[in-house]
């Protein structure tokens, strides 16, 4: 398998606070890494430094080999290499489903118009909402908007696709859709990053999990590694909390 992602002595510093200390991780090609952990661990600022939605403060993000913080490295070219789907959705509110789909192939990607909505009706079907291409935002449930903004960021034919908990602004009825959508998407090979808080889909689904505190990577190892025999009492600590329930 051939590496897609790979992060060394990674550091991110907010002022003085150091927030990432020496992170280090890869992701293989079709991997689905699923990332763990507390409040303030640094799940987030760990996905937003990796599409450099956040300037690293120190080491490398190595994309198919190249670091991308070089300064001559073509950022704009690995931005749309690499999807991401937030916890808000992120969609435009004044379009509807389908402009949202339509809108980054053409600006971006170049794609006609013509071309770019075929593909999102094809991917928009792929997530179920095919009957909701002229609604707008407003006017669907957040498991929809949450497909919707998978659809779009599969029209960008992205390399990998990062995920920033996902499900957890939903309403507990439509949590399992979107979790559908995604075991589906990691079935079909689509390399994937997921911070989350479902600890079935991290348990069922990745192919790796990562449980990050204070700023580190605590544990690197496959689901049944970490859930069965977790190396250090912190771990165990944080899952007793979610599987005891
Ligand atoms: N833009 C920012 N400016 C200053 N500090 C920040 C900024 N973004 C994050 N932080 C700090 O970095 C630390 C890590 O935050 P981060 O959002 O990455 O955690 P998280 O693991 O995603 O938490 P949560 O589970 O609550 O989403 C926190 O202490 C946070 O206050
Ligand atoms: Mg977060």
């Amino acid at each position: 398998m051939s590496e897609i992602i790979k992060i060394e002595n990674l550091e991110k510093k907010f002022g003085d606070n150091l927030v990432l200390k020496d992170i280090n991780m890869s992701v293989d090609e079709g991997e689905v890494v699923t990332i763990i952990g507390s409040s303030g661990s640094g799940k987030s600022t760990l996905l937003r430094c990796i599409n450099l939605l956040e300037e690293p403060s120190g080491g490398k993000i190595l994309y198919r080999g190249a670091n991308i913080l070089e300064p001559k490295y073509d950022r704009r070219h690995f931005r749309s290499r690499v999807g991401m789907v937030f916890q808000n959705f992120n969609l435009f509110a004044n379009k509807t489903v389908l402009e949202n789909c339509i809108l980054g192939q053409i600006k971006v990607l170049g794609k006609s118009k013509k071309e770019a909505e075929e593909r999102s009706r094809r991917h928009l079907e792929s997530v179920n909402m095919q009957n909701y291409v002229n609604a707008k935002p407003s006017q669907i449930s957040g498991g929809q908007k949450q497909r919707v903004a998978i659809a779009r960021a599969l029209c960008m034919d992205p390399d990998v696709l990062l995920f920033d908990e996902p499900t957890s602004a939903l309403d507990p009825e439509t949590v399992g859709e979107v979790l559908d959508v995604m075991r589906k998407l990691a079935k079909s090979g689509m390399t994937m990053i997921v911070v989350t808080h479902e600890m079935d889909f991290a348990r069922d689904v990745s192919t790796r999990v990562l449980f990050m505190n204070q700023g580190i990577i605590l544990e690197d190892g496959s689901p049944k590694e970490i859930f069965t025999n977790p190396k250090h009492d912190r771990t165990r600590e944080f899952l007793s909390r979610f599987l005891e329930k």
